[in-house]
């Protein structure tokens, strides 16, 4: 193994322009002419990732999802707020609808689905069956302000997550959580309060923000 000398260490982004493996993010810019329903501004999209029915995706300001998350949104809706991340790998099934809102964020690998087949073998189930055969769950899930899911997770249809509230790496949320609360396990339970310290920050963010909005306007 030949080590590179410390001296042709490359910045990080003249570094990323000459990978072959990194393909980079497209951004409020380019997203606007793409046929999304809505993109706010400072809102970045890993190249390598498949979203489908950009006609029912709304984003608002201030996100950013990493390589390879798969949206379908061809049947139903997906809305997301501001300050929002979807991290590597996720996978969002948005036929029944799903709202990521505001400072709310999904950890790497974590899959949404609003829609499922029937498991208990009263109706035929998969894609490849025509609708009539089947049996879908088809209801939406929300996740409100400052929900925060860990990696792995998989939320099922008709979840509400109230706002505040976490969950552990690798849980199952099957059923709605309450607000302010740190959720684990199979399926997911409480284990204790979330503080609401982030709230102070949130608002020590927004006026932060607001002022450097207004100081770039002055300075045109
Ligand atoms: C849920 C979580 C936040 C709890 O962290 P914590 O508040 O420090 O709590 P602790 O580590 O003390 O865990 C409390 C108990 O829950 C268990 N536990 C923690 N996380 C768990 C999880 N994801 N699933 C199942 N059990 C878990 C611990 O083993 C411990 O059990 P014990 O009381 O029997 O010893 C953390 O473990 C976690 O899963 N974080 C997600 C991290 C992640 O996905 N990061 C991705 C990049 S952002």
């Amino acid at each position: 193994m030949q080590e590179v000398p410390a001296e042709n260490y490359m910045p990080d982004q003249i570094q990323h322009a000459a990978n072959p493996f990194y393909k980079g993010y497209f951004k409020s810019e380019e997203l606007l002419g793409m046929g999304f329903k809505s993109v706010g501004e400072n809102v970045k999209i890993a190249k390598n990732c498949t979203l489908v029915g950009l006609d029912k995706i709304s984003l608002g300001n201030n996100i950013q999802i990493d390589e390879n998350v798969f949206i379908a949104a061809n049947s139903g809706p997906l809305s997301i707020g501001d300050y929002v991340h979807i991290g590597g790998g996720c996978h969002l099934n948005c036929a029944g609808g799903i709202t990521l809102s505001d400072f709310s964020g999904l950890s790497q690998g974590v899959r949404i689905y609003s829609v499922t087949d029937d498991y208990t073998g009263f109706s035929l189930t998969n894609a490849t069956v025509p609708k009539k055969f089947k049996n879908v769950k088809i209801a939406s899930v929300f996740l409100g302000k400052h929900v925060l899911i860990g990696s792995g997770c998989v939320i099922l249809p008709g979840v509400q997550i109230g706002i505040g509230s976490s969950v552990g790496a690798l849980s199952l949320v099957n059923i709605s959580l309450k607000e302010w609360g740190v959720y684990i396990g199979v399926p997911a339970k409480r284990i204790k309060a979330r503080s609401q310290k982030l709230l102070e920050l949130e608002q020590t963010l927004l006026l932060e923000a607001k002022m450097s909005k207004e100081y770039s306007l002055t300075t045109l």
